[in-house]
C-alpha cells in the first residue's frame, strides 16, 4: 500500500477510538495507541524519509494534516468526559423542596458570653446566677461598701420604690433593705458564698446597670462576668495564670496582659487588667483597660461566715462590651 493510502485509514481507525471513550480512562490508551511519540501515527510519519522528493510534500501535508485532526479531536473528546465527569452521578429531581437557610444568629454579646463561659469551663469553673433586683446589702455592704463608702459614688444606679421585691431578694442577709438594680455582677459572689462551703469556683456572666448617660463607651445597662475562685493557699499567681489563659484563649495568642494596683472595697490586694494585643495597637493604644480583679478581702469572707484564716480566694469582674468591640 503507499503511503498517502495508508494515511485514511489510521486517521478513521484513530479517530474511531478516541469518539468511542467513555470516560477520560478509556480515552488515554487511544492517545497512547496513535498520538505519542512512539505511537502508530508517528511510525507513519518516520516513513517519510523512505519517499521520493516528488511525492514528499504532498505525503508530508496529508500526514501533517491528519495528525493535527486527530489532535483537535482528542482536545474536544478530552473537554466533553472532562465536562461529564464533573456532573452529578444521580441525575437532579429539581421538583425537591430547597434547603431552608436558617434566618438570623446569636446576637454578637451571647456569642462572645458563651466563648468566655467556654473558656472557664475547660479550666473546672461553673457558671452561677444571681438576681438583676438585688438589695443594697448584697450589692454593697457584704462587699464591704458600707453608705458612707465612696466607691458607692461611683457606682450609682436605679432604686426600686415597689416593695413587692423585697421579699423575692431577700431571702439571706438582712431584710427590709431598699431595692436596687444591681450595679456589677459581684453580688453574685456574695449570694453563692451564703448558699455554699468552699471550695468555689464560679463565673457569672450577666446584666448590669448604672445611672450613666449613654455615650460610645457607657450605656445604662451593660453586661459583666464575674469570675470567683476560693480555696486553702490561692494566690494573686493563680489569678494571673488563670486570666491570661482566658484572654490568650479568647483574643489570640499574641494577647498580653499587666496587672496595675488598684483599689476595690473587696478585694486586698486589687489590680486592673489591661491587656494589649495586634488589635488594640492597631487602635494606637498599646494596653486597653479590661477588667478590676484582687484577692478577696477577709471582711467579704467574714461576711459570708467563711473563716479568713482558712480560705483563700481571688475575685475579678469585666465588661463583656469590651471585649466583644475587641475580640
Ligand atoms: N465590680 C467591679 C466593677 O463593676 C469589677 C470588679 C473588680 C469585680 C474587682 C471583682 C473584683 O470581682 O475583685 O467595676
Amino acid at each position: 500500500m503507499g503511503f498517502l493510502d495508508q494515511i485514511e485509514p489510521l486517521k478513521q481507525s484513530a479517530l474511531g477510538e478516541l469518539r468511542a471513550a467513555s470516560d477520560l480512562s478509556s480515552l488515554e490508551p487511544a492517545r497512547v495507541n496513535f498520538l505519542v511519540a512512539n505511537g502508530r501515527v508517528t511510525a507513519l510519519m518516520k516513513q517519510l524519509g523512505t519517499l521520493s522528493k516528488e511525492e514528499k510534500p504532498a505525503a508530508g501535508k496529508a500526514i501533517n494534516t491528519a495528525k493535527a485532526e486527530l489532535e483537535t479531536t482528542l482536545a474536544e473528546r478530552r473537554k466533553d468526559l472532562e465536562l461529564k465527569a464533573a456532573l452529578p452521578r444521580e441525575p437532579t429531581d429539581f421538583t425537591l423542596p430547597g434547603r431552608r437557610r436558617l434566618l438570623g444568629k446569636l446576637h454578637p454579646l451571647t456569642q462572645v458570653t458563651d466563648d468566655i463561659v467556654r473558656s472557664f469551663r475547660k479550666i473546672g469553673f461553673v457558671v452561677a446566677d444571681g438576681p438583676e433586683v438585688e438589695d443594697e446589702y448584697h450589692c454593697f455592704d457584704a462587699l464591704n461598701t458600707p453608705a458612707d463608702h465612696p466607691a458607692r459614688d461611683t457606682q450609682d444606679t436605679f432604686y426600686l420604690e415597689n416593695s413587692e421585691f423585697q421579699n423575692a431578694s431577700s431571702q439571706s442577709g438582712p431584710t427590709a433593705q431598699p431595692l436596687l438594680l444591681r450595679t456589677h455582677t459581684s453580688s453574685v459572689q456574695i449570694r453563692v458564698m451564703e448558699k455554699q462551703q468552699p471550695p468555689v469556683r464560679i463565673i457569672v456572666p450577666g446584666r448590669v446597670y448604672r445611672r450613666d448617660n449613654a455615650d460610645a463607651t457607657h450605656n445604662p445597662t451593660f453586661q459583666q462576668v464575674e469570675g470567683l475562685y476560693v480555696d486553702r493557699g490561692v494566690t494573686a499567681g493563680d489569678l494571673k495564670g488563670t486570666v491570661e489563659f482566658v484572654f490568650k484563649e479568647l483574643m489570640g495568642s499574641e494577647t498580653s496582659i499587666r496587672f496595675r494596683p488598684h483599689y476595690f472595697s473587696y478585694t486586698e490586694p486589687s489590680f486592673e487588667i489591661d491587656f494589649s494585643s495586634p488589635l488594640t495597637r492597631k487602635m494606637g493604644k498599646e494596653w486597653l483597660e479590661i477588667a478590676g480583679c484582687g484577692m478577696v478581702h477577709p471582711k467579704v469572707f467574714e461576711n459570708v461566715g467563711y473563716d479568713p484564716e482558712i480560705w483563700t480566694g481571688w475575685a475579678f469582674g469585666f465588661g463583656i462590651e469590651r471585649i466583644e468591640t475587641i475580640g
